[in-house]
């Protein structure tokens, strides 16, 4: 059974969705830790709700960023943890934290990487005008969303759209497929070479696996 630690920093949809595909049998991992680097996240409530172990780590209290993120892998090794999973966490992950688990930290991000990495992907995407948007699973490096993408999946987006609208859209999707991604990997069908991700027993015309079907997208 795959150990996953969460890192958040805000409201935790994306936590809850992993936690619902749990408790609904269709994901075979254990959430061992949340970690929020700010008190008032409500993945936090989320958390105690479901009895999922939860720590508040300030980056106030550590010497550097580094020594934050030495703190962050400790708690979670000590936890015995496999996965780590980036669920809004407002912070650039440092090399402590990747070192100590490498191809292991995933994060969603919400756009088609590479385009509109950083924040606020969405009203980047709207004030672009592009016509496809979407969002993207992919492992972390030491970059900004520049790891190796796991899946994407594309959502309309039109020029009636507010960041707001796309965004709501977007999110829905996000929630299908960071579950998606995480039960790959419990199922030990991924592999990375390079910057490339293989995924065993993916053929392109499995649309289902990388790219959720229309139905799916409402
Ligand atoms: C999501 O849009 C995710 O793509 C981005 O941060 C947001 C987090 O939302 N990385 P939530 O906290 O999971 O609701």
């Amino acid at each position: 059974m795959v150990h996953l630690g969460v890192l958040a920093s805000g409201r935790g949809s994306n936590f809850q969705s992993i936690i619902d595909e749990i408790d609904a049998g269709r994901l075979k991992a254990r959430i061992a830790l949340l970690i929020v680097d700010n008190p008032h996240a409500y993945a936090v409530e989320r958390a105690r709700r479901h009895g999922i172990e939860h720590l508040c780590l300030n980056p106030r209290e550590h010497p550097g960023k580094d020594a934050f993120f030495v703190a962050i892998a400790d708690e979670l090794r000590k936890r015995s943890v496999d996965l780590v999973i980036l669920a809004g966490f407002m912070r650039i992950v440092r090399r402590p934290l990747i070192d100590a688990f490498p191809h292991r930290i995933m994060n969603i991000h919400p756009a088609l990487l590479p385009s509109f990495p950083g924040l606020h992907g969405q009203r980047q995407a709207v004030d672009y005008g592009v016509r496809i948007s979407g969002c993207t699973v992919h492992f972390v490096d030491e970059g900004m969303d520049t790891g190796p993408i796991i899946i994407q999946a594309a959502v309309p987006a039109s020029p009636d759209d507010t960041e707001e609208s796309l965004s709501e859209r977007i999110l829905r999707m996000e929630h299908k497929i960071y579950p998606e991604a995480i039960r790959l990997y419990a199922e030990g069908k991924l592999s990375v070479e390079g910057r490339i991700v293989r995924i065993s027993g993916y053929e392109p015309r499995n649309e289902a696996l990388v790219n959720p079907p229309l139905s799916a997208r409402t």
